[in-house]
């Protein structure tokens, strides 16, 4: 490569640091000011975490909201809060965080795969029904990267078969489908607060639900298993402490009050750099017009092809991307079921049956994106300006004519 590119000491194409979080005085404020009020609460409002979950909920437009202590465990929360049995098969698809599929292992389900589309990432709905058994009791579709899946073809597919679906939206906050909020769509939608994602309060999660069985059932494995109107002392199911502290929750209700404008921004943004990456030779980006009418761009990804780079391998290009000042990563080196955990089988004390292996799986489309194709630019990144969007386009290119020559 050539000498002018900044990974080989010439000058980076953009210089500049995209915070995340975004923080002013007023976050400042409000954690000062329930520190001061002894972390209870303060005399106007008693409960701050009830507060954030009834901002959070009347945000995504459904009934019910519940924190939690972060997005894995609002996902297994919600799935053993849906009724699956022991040994009950789980449709999740193998492009995600590991927690989408740890947390069914973790409720003594099967994890089964289902691939992604080539063009959006998100899980395939015809996969889907190919996949479902006598066993299958539930969908965890992933808003990847915060684009919305198909969710009516998933939603037609899962009342057709008796499931449940739980929303994982933990890139999602605040993105649209058909003018509906991630998460609210499906039987419940879980949301992470980590330090990375759109929303954040340095570690938490929350659900969201219109269902109120499950709310309350959901509430009582949150809460040591204690029930409505129960007493302090009395538990009724095995649940555990998963609860999230005053100081998280007003941190939350303060940020909540910018994410949309942030939402929307990222969304413009991913917009025009769709606009300007489609005009490169080797680069994709993802389709978009699926029907999410809002976008988060928890990640902005884009499709490389190295044949178009004189065969520079992903991990490299990604390098280069960088060190020219973009905020971006491959992305997941492999598959979800190529991990540790399910080629050995590390299912520690759980109870999954013998006969399940996934040393057979292959889901060609996710193989493709962790080990060629797949580059992320990270969120902070999307909340630049036009300016910066063409800085990123214009270092891509910058690459592409280095190699050539
Ligand atoms: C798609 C997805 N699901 C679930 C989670 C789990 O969230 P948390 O880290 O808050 O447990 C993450 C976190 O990165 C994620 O990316």
């Amino acid at each position: 490569m050539k000498q002018s590119l900044a990974i080989n000491g010439g000058p980076k194409t953009i210089d500049k640091k995209f915070p995340w979080p975004i923080l002013d005085e007023t976050d400042v404020q409000v954690v000062t000011d329930i520190t001061r009020s002894g972390l209870w609460g303060n005399p106007n409002c008693d409960d701050r975490v009830k507060l954030l979950e009834d901002e959070f909920a009347s945000f995504c437009g459904t009934k019910y909201g519940l924190s939690c202590v972060n997005g894995s465990v609002a996902l297994r929360l919600a799935l053993i809060a849906c009724g699956v049995r022991p040994g009950d098969e789980v449709i999740v698809p193998p492009y995600t965080f590991i927690a989408t599929a740890s947390i069914v292992l973790e409720a003594n389900c099967v994890p089964v795969f289902v691939d992604i589309e080539p063009d959006t990432y998100n899980i395939d709905p015809s996969g889907i029904e190919k996949a479902i058994t006598p066993r299958t009791k539930a969908i965890i579709p992933v808003h990847f990267a915060g684009q919305a899946c198909d969710m009516d073809r998933i939603m037609a597919i899962a009342k057709k078969h008796s499931l449940t679906v739980i929303e994982d939206a933990c890139h999602g906050h605040g993105a649209e489908y058909k003018n509906r909020k991630l998460g609210s769509i499906g039987d419940a939608g879980c949301f992470s607060f980590q330090s990375s994602k759109n929303l954040t309060s340095g570690e938490g999660g929350m659900i969201v639900t219109n269902d109120e069985a499950l709310f309350d059932m959901m509430n009582s494995l949150r809460n040591v298993g204690r029930i409505k109107g129960g007493q302090w002392y009395e538990h009724y199911n095995l649940g555990c402490n998963y609860r999230i502290t005053q100081l998280q929750a007003v941190l939350l209700s303060n940020q909540l009050k910018r994410l949309d404008e942030q939402t929307r921004r990222r969304h413009a943004n991913g917009t025009y750099l769709n606009s300007l990456l489609e005009e490169i030779n080797g680069i994709k980006p993802l389709a978009r017009d699926r029907g999410e009418t809002l976008h988060s761009y928890h990640i902005y990804i884009f499709r490389y092809d190295k044949s178009e780079f004189n065969d520079l391998p992903k991990a490299k290009f990604a390098e280069a991307l960088a060190a020219e000042g973009v905020p971006c990563f491959m992305g997941y080196p492999q598959p979800l079921y190529k991990q540790p955990l399910f080629q050995e089988k590390n299912f520690m004390c759980y109870a999954i049956p013998e006969e399940v292996d996934y040393s057979g799986v292959k889901c060609p489309v996710t193989e493709k994106a962790c080990y060629e194709e797949a580059v992320w630019i990270m969120q902070h990144a999307m909340l630049g300006t036009r300016d910066d969007m063409m800085k990123f386009a214009g270092a891509i290119t910058k690459i592409q004519k280095a190699v050539k020559e």
